[in-house]
């Protein structure tokens, strides 16, 4: 199960996405073409081992699991662990890594960010979107713009989770039937930002409360996060956003003005089609199904359109719904996005 590792990957901040990230890649056999060499978070090497053999939404992990000298050792391969609280307190260089993936969350800004790459990291992917456009070299949602990394890149964000998967079925629609205005309510699972119960959170009075006892509207940036891949929907997208007490799963529900009339069937067709052939097969995915949230754990697309539930009131007013594992799929696109990023970058950047 070990891969060959031709580029060589380290995981800053090993929470939810952190451990999803090296699984799926454990998961994919190697088809990434990468390798975990180092992961660095606050956690003891006790939990680290823990964490990574058993987990509450993806069950137990599929390979061998355990620690000495340092290292998670899975399936004969070492990760080095490291417990650093800043980018500085890493050794980026000497561990000859050719890309990490910040997944701790912890960082929004230029600044921030290249603290990571003056610390000798020579790139770095972020599991969130920076803070504006202006924080970051690219913003790539895969399957829709990775084309336009050019390899100098050397901060590179994948996005969000609902970013990956509202903006391929709002692109294809565009381009379809034509959108005027859109409204999206994102209905997400709860995170490891909500407290099980009521607790303090510094930003939001909202986030106080237990995770598994409401349905909590949140902020979200999905908006902005979409406007930056599609500047030709800006100022015509609002979003909202409510956490609810389940594990994992979660899904989109997008209210769309067409520019000109359609039909339920039309919108589902081009969804279908796109889902079977095309840059996005194995991206996005289209059911009929009478599914319920919990069918699409661990499920790795970034969208899976749920055609049962697709509205047209008029002529032009649609409404649809989106499934995606905001864990699993996120963590299998910053995979795709980095392997895309290495085999692209400019090989005088590349530490051999
Ligand atoms: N969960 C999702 O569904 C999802 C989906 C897409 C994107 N994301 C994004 O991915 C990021 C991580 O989310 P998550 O859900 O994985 O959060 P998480 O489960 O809380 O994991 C974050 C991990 O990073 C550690 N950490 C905190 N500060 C650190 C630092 N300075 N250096 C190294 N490690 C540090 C945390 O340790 P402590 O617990 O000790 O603080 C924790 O283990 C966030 O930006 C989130 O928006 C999450």
């Amino acid at each position: 199960m070990a891969i060959a590792p031709p580029y060589r990957i380290a995981l800053n901040g090993y929470g939810r996405i952190g451990r999803c990230v090296l699984r799926a890649l454990y998961e994919r056999g190697g088809s990434a073409g990468l390798s975990v060499v180092a992961l660095n978070d606050l956690a003891d090497m006790a939990s680290v081992e823990y964490l990574t053999r058993f987990d509450s939404t993806h069950g137990r992990f599929p390979g061998e699991v355990s620690v000495s000298d340092g290292c998670l050792h899975i399936d004969g391969d070492c990760v080095q662990v490291l417990r650093q609280a800043t980018p500085e307190g890493v050794d980026w260089r000497a561990l000859g890594i050719d890309l990490v993936l910040e997944c701790s969350g912890a960082y929004h800004s230029r600044s921030d960010a290249q603290r990571f790459i003056d610390a000798g990291a020579p790139r770095v992917l972020f599991s969130q979107p920076m803070a504006s456009e202006a924080d970051i070299d690219a913003t790539i949602v895969y399957g829709v713009n990775q084309s336009s990394l050019s390899g100098s890149e050397k901060l590179v964000s994948n996005a969000s989770c609902t970013t990956n998967c509202g903006v391929p079925l709002l692109k294809l629609l565009h381009e379809s039937v034509g959108l005027e205005y859109v409204s999206i309510t994102t209905i997400h699972s709860a995170m490891n930002d909500q407290p099980v119960l009521d607790a303090y959170h510094h930003e939001d009075l909202r986030r106080t409360r237990s995770a598994f006892n409401s349905v909590i509207p949140v902020s979200t940036g999905l908006a902005r996060g979409i406007e930056r891949l599609l500047p030709e929907l800006t100022g015509r997208i609002q979003a909202k956003a409510v956490r609810v007490p389940t594990l994992n799963v979660s899904c989109l529900d997008i209210t769309l003005q067409t520019s000109r009339d359609t039909n339920a069937q039309e919108i589902n067709r081009v969804l279908r089609e796109a889902a079977e052939s095309g840059p996005l097969k194995g991206l996005l995915a289209y059911t009929e199904l009478p599914h319920a949230s919990c069918d699409f754990n661990h499920d790795p697309h970034s969208a899976i359109v749920d055609g049962s539930q697709t509205r047209v009131s008029g002529p032009r007013l649609v409404n649809l719904l989106a499934w995606f594992d905001n864990e699993w799929g996120f963590a299998n696109r910053m995979l795709d996005v980095a392997e895309h990023f290495l085999r692209v970058a400019e090989p005088n950047t590349r530490k051999d």
